[in-house]
């Protein structure tokens, strides 16, 4: 199918790159003339698991850039909004950008029948909103049907869960719609993609294939806030639980095995930490509060999901004042500045929000991230240093902190840190090592929702058991063309 994709951001690149590894021919359209000159250079603007080598391989007829939306939309017959929903002051999503793409839309004209589909994530009834715009500008009512198709995308892995998702969610009120929707997804639901050499390789434990739900539009849209603010409550919640184990204890993660074994709640979502960030979760759930007041609602347990979210990275700033007494001219290694492992994206980084709060206390820190420090540089004061790597940044510390969920930052040598460190003080927001581990390796080391341990001896002549994260896909290149 010939398809186009508007917006060439995260959710709209990574969309755009998977349908055309599907198969189709796919332009993906940004009025930003900067980033399609970039993409037309052949570089990737953000940092994406096999994203790279997707754009490389479908580049040509079945991937274009350009920043011409009306000729794309004339030659395709589906076309996904993949444009930006940022939360407004009131924490509505402003949908000011999904507007004026459908009177772009409507004005393109084209003579045939085309599915506009909605992929950004937007508060219900949007698509009717759409469909009211496309139809004020001109757009012919018989010509296209508005859909929700949203995505479940994880930055880091985002390619994926494009190709092996959980389910795919199609909402659309017209089987028109929903067959063109079907049709994109072919490859996928009858299997063709998953038995081909160069398929993306399979992640550990998915359903192939992917499960198809259909539904009206509104419950499309629904289903996207509903996930994401669930989700968000999982955190939020172990978290809690977490600070409980603090005070009385406890250990989080033994708590988590024997709550997350009941198959009705899960082994995922229950890491607890310093709390989640990102360019969704935040902004997702002020936009989920505002649909709920809008619809006449009162959804107060979404903000207590925030506020504890808030509170953890205070409570993280405690640990290290408890940990360090003062923290006034203290040198502080700080490792990670994204808001997760895996990406170069810092948009409400718990991390970037702590090393502020750390600056106004007037600590000196020095930082590395393996993927997010340019980004970093742009928006955290001139003072903060940056190390190109790990052991680099801890040299003489007083204490270092972990504030993202690295691979790298598990597998740390903990003899050659604690060599340079000036005292042998960790604070882990991300509980990335074993406590009894860490002690026998003489540190003082603090987490959250674990025993803290406070190591004095020197270390032991034997290699340490590293805890191992599990990788968030499948490992290994990706398959050359057959
Ligand atoms: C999220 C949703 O997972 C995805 O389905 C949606 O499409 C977009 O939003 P993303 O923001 O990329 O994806 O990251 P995710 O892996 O969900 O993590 C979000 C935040 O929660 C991160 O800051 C992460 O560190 C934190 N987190 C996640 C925890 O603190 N604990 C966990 O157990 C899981």
């Amino acid at each position: 199918m010939h398809i186009a994709v508007v917006g060439s951001g995260y959710v709209g690149l990574v969309a755009a790159a998977c349908l055309a590894d599907l198969g189709h021919q796919v332009i993906c359209v940004d009025n930003d003339e900067n980033r399609i000159a970039c993409l037309l250079r052949g570089e990737v603007p953000m940092h994406e698991k096999f994203l790279p080598e997707l754009i490389e391989r479908n580049r040509g007829p079945r991937l274009q850039f350009s920043t011409d939306l009306a000729q794309a939309a004339r030659r395709s017959s589906a076309i996904f909004i993949a444009v930006g929903t940022p939360p407004a002051e009131d924490g509505e999503a402003d949908l000011s950008f999904v507007e004026s793409v459908s009177c772009d839309l409507a004005r393109a004209g084209g003579g045939s029948y085309k599915v506009i589909v909605e992929k950004s994530t937007v508060p219900v009834y949007t698509s009717d909103w759409v469909r009211r715009v496309m139809l004020l500008n001109g757009a012919a009512p018989d010509y296209f049907d508005v859909a929700s198709n949203p995505e479940f995308l994880r930055e880091g892995t985002a390619v994926t869960d494009f190709l092996y998702p959980d389910r795919i969610v199609i909402g659309a009120d017209s089987s028109r719609a929903a067959a063109a929707l079907r049709e994109i997804y072919r490859p996928m639901l009858d299997g063709s993609y998953y038995r081909r050499e160069n398929k993306v390789p399979e992640p550990d434990g998915v359903r192939l294939p992917p499960p198809l739900i259909v539904t009206s539009a509104k419950s499309a849209e629904l289903i996207k806030h509903a996930s994401n603010a669930f989700l968000a409550m999982k955190i939020s919640f172990i978290n809690a639980v977490a600070n409980i184990c603090d005070g009385v204890g406890a250990d989080i993660e033994e708590v988590c095995e024997g709550v997350g074994a009941d198959s009705r709640i899960g082994q995922r979502f229950l890491n607890a930490g310093i709390g989640y960030g990102g360019s969704c979760f935040p902004k997702d759930l002020l936009a989920f509060r505002a649909v709920a007041r809008n619809c006449g609602y009162d959804f107060r347990l979404l903000d207590e999901v925030v506020r504890i979210n808030e509170e953890q990275r205070q409570r993280f700033i405690r640990k290290v004042r408890r940990a360090l007494w003062t923290l006034k001219g203290k040198r502080l290694a700080v490792l990670g500045l994204a808001f997760k492992g895996g990406t170069d994206d810092i948009r409400e980084s718990p991390a970037i929000a702590l090393v502020r709060a750390l600056l106004r206390e007037n600590c000196a820190i020095t930082a590395y991230d393996p993927a997010a420090m340019g980004r970093a540089r742009e928006v955290l004061p001139a003072g903060v240093e940056y190390a190109d790597s790990a052991h680099a940044a801890a040299e003489d510390a007083d204490a270092l902190l972990i504030l993202t969920d690295w691979e790298e930052f598990a597998a740390l040598d903990l003899e050659r840190l604690r060599a340079r460190m000036k005292y042998p003080i960790i604070i882990d927001g991300r509980n990335l090592y074993d406590p009894a581990l860490m002690e026998s390796r003489g540190f003082t080391y603090i987490s959250v929702g674990r025993p803290e341990v406070y190591g004095i001896r020197p270390a032991a002549a034997t290699a340490p058991q590293r805890r191992v994260l599990r990788p968030a896909v499948a490992g290994g290149e990706l398959p050359k063309a057959s």
